[in-house]
């Protein structure tokens, strides 16, 4: 069975010693970096913005995942490529030419993909299934790191396998929020490809190792 990415949220990270942090991602068995990008708008916080994740780029050996949490990002693709995006995520939610944003996004060589938040059926996506490279399934309320995972992300990751497949099999399912060892495995189990880990990593004694505690996880 092939294996489950790990992309550590920086949003946990201390801001204060960023360097060492991205250098222990970069040493560890972590496949991407999630980069959680905020306006106060669309969620009711503020993370950072494109000259920090620029920072980042500089020192990242591995892809940058962009998590865009802002209202008409539209604005932003351009420039969230310019600053080292590998992956642009875009919010449901925040688009109206949801279609329109995902060809943006392909054009500017980077993967497209879009963020369901809690109460957001995946069948809204039926639609667009076919011209995803990823589909981030919220598991909080986006906005903060540290909270509390919600049960219901299970139902919504095996109803999108199933809308997947035969139309979009390398489609990756992400699951952003409240991810740790406890879950992993029923995630994995479930349909899920790519885990964020926030606290989970950055608060541990040791955050390598809690790395490669979930990169080894198997599926149940
Ligand atoms: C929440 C962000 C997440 C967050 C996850 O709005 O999108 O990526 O950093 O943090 P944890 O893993 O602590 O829930
Ligand atoms: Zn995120």
């Amino acid at each position: 069975s092939k294996k489950h990415l790990i992309a550590p949220s920086v949003l946990a990270a201390d801001f204060a010693k960023l360097y060492d942090d991205i250098i222990m991602v970069n040493n560890s068995e972590a496949d991407w970096f999630h980069i959680d990008i905020m306006d106060g708008v669309f969620v009711p916080n503020i993370s950072f913005g494109f000259p920090v994740m620029q920072a980042i780029a500089k020192h990242a050996t591995k892809p940058l995942d962009v998590h865009l949490m802002i209202v008409d990002p539209d604005r932003y693709l351009q420039l969230c490529k310019d600053s080292g995006a590998a992956v642009i995520t875009v919010h449901y939610e925040a688009c109206t030419h949801l279609h329109r944003t995902l060809a943006a996004i392909k054009e500017l060589g980077c993967k497209a993909g879009v963020a369901l938040n809690p109460h957001t059926p995946v069948s809204l996506l039926e639609d667009v299934i076919a011209d995803l490279d990823l589909v981030c399934l919220m598991s909080v309320n986006p906005g903060f790191g540290g909270q509390k995972f919600i049960q219901n992300t299970y139902n919504k990751v095996k109803q999108l396998r199933a809308m997947a497949a035969g139309v979009n099999d390398g489609l990756l399912i992400e699951i952003d929020g409240g991810v740790g060892v406890g879950n992993a495995g029923a995630l994995l189990q479930a349909g899920a490809d790519v885990l964020v880990a926030g606290s989970s990593v950055f608060a541990a004694a040791n955050p390598t190792q809690s790395i490669a505690d979930l990169k080894a996880v198997d599926i149940q």
